[in-house]
């Protein structure tokens, strides 16, 4: 049975959104499916062999867009019920030469991913985005990629996309040093690994989020992981497996949990509890970070999902203490700076976030978007090379009117703090939160918040 899906929400027209302070937040709720994991099942799904059904999946705009593009390189991508999909896979190098470009929209995992995929295949694909992923640098995947044996036929000054990327007749098997923290480059290299002969490394100074890592031994590839000096690793992966279908059970995404656990953190009198969130210790920089800065947080029934701990958390509103949170925390937190922001605005001292040059080519330079956010609602901000500094006062004037810059993130940590500022805060578009949490105002409107 295949269920239509879910209706695309339209980033064409703007949707401002208003939060205004209310009474304390309520509940218990559970967030969408991580997007790292939603996508990746997409991705190794349609190359393996034999069907993939994923539960939990996220139904954002990111997943829409990537489930397309896996259809388009002859994939079968079906949604079979709520959050449930079916993806029968073509098996390692057997993609097909899409009819169309490969429209990413805002998703930056998705196409990255996707060009490492695709770079293992002998076919020929355009890929472009959405005019916030077509400003982000593609040259650090694309690099990689050429060393094994693709070529970029076309791509924009600046290395932007649209590309046209043809991928290698025979695929050869590097070791890679990654030069950022990047889990979508060292995936992308070991996506196209799978399409080499023979032994493909990736040894990455600071250890990313391992998905891949994980799903590809899930997947019955064989894969090495070391653990060296300092907090790197080294990963190598055996060529040419027979990679077969497999479950998989999505855990709800911590980045999204973030947005709901700051709220009640910040908001007088609250108390929730967030289902089955994702503690991978990769992802959860922003629960240590909290944690210092005195957040009452619980771990309640911890276990194992699909691979995953996961654990409820509940979450108690009470005083914040600024923090120094140090530069190798950065890559287990990259997406909770902004939202991180916003509770350090509600601290009392200063938080000082260290080495945050990576969150310049996020959806937007969510370092200046971040900056402008808090000092748009009367928060002292400062940005120092790549530290953002927030001088926090246990409050916030808001009343600003946040550019969102086409950036998920940015809209959801604005609306977070206007539920606690002293006047309302706007977004000039809340539609772009659909990429990653479909349903995150209604969400929060039954928590009690009040938004609209
Ligand atoms: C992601 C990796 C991170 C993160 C993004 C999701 C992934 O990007 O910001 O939202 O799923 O691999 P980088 O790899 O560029 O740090």
């Amino acid at each position: 049975m295949t269920d239509p899906e879910p209706p695309a929400v339209s980033t064409a027209a703007t949707q401002p959104v208003a939060a205004r302070r209310g009474g304390p937040l309520k509940g218990r709720l559970r967030v969408p499916g991580d997007k790292s994991i939603s996508l990746r099942s997409l991705i190794v799904g349609a190359l393996a062999v034999g069907e993939t059904r994923i539960t939990g999946m996220l139904e954002g705009e990111d997943a829409i867009s990537t489930a397309k593009a896996m259809r388009a390189l002859g994939a079968g991508v079906e949604r079979t019920g709520e959050h449930a999909w079916r993806v029968t896979g073509v098996g390692v190098s057997g993609f097909a030469v899409p009819r169309a470009p490969l429209d990413f929209g805002n998703s930056g995992t998705g196409c990255r991913l996707a060009m490492g995929a695709v770079a293992g295949c002998p076919i020929t694909a355009t890929f472009d985005g959405d005019p916030s992923l077509r400003s982000r640098p593609m040259r650090r995947i694309l690099d990689p990629l050429e060393k094994m044996g693709a070529r970029t036929l076309e791509i924009r000054e600046g290395g932007r996309l649209p590309a046209v990327l043809k991928g290698a007749t025979d695929p050869m098997p590097i070791a890679y040093e990654a030069p950022v923290p990047s889990a979508q480059l060292k995936s992308a290299v070991l996506l196209a690994g799978l399409a080499a002969p023979g032994t493909t490394t990736v040894i990455e100074k600071e250890a990313t989020r391992d998905h891949t890592e994980r799903m590809l031994r899930h997947f019955g590839a064989r894969l090495q992981v070391e653990t060296l000096a300092g907090n790197g690793r080294r990963i190598t992966l055996e060529g040419q497996p027979e990679l077969e279908a497999a479950p998989v059970v999505v855990p709800a995404d911590p980045s999204s949990a973030a947005f709901p656990l700051v709220a009640a953190l910040i908001v007088p009198g609250s108390e929730i509890i967030l289902g089955g969130v994702m503690t991978n210790p990769l992802r959860s920089g922003l629960l240590a970070t909290l944690k210092d800065m005195g957040a009452a947080i619980e771990f309640l029934e911890t276990r194992n999902e699909g691979g995953e701990d996961v654990a409820d958390l509940r979450v108690r509103a009470g005083p914040l203490r600024g923090v120094d949170v140090p530069p190798e925390r950065a890559p287990t937190m990259i997406d909770e700076y902004p939202i991180l922001a916003v509770a350090a605005a509600f601290a009392e001292g200063t938080t000082r976030m260290r080495g945050l040059k990576e969150l310049r080519v996020k959806e937007s330079d969510r370092l200046a978007a971040t900056a402008a956010l808090l000092s748009g609602n009367g928060v002292a901000v400062e940005i120092e090379g790549d530290d953002l500094i927030v001088h926090g006062k246990g409050r916030a004037a808001g009343g600003g009117h946040v550019a969102t810059h086409m950036d998920h993130r940015i809209a959801m940590a604005a609306l977070v703090m206007g539920l606690a500022s002293d006047q309302p805060v706007t977004v000039d578009d809340a539609g772009f939160i659909a990429t990653s949490f479909p349903g995150f105002v209604e969400l929060m409107r039954s928590l009690g918040a009040e938004l609209g």
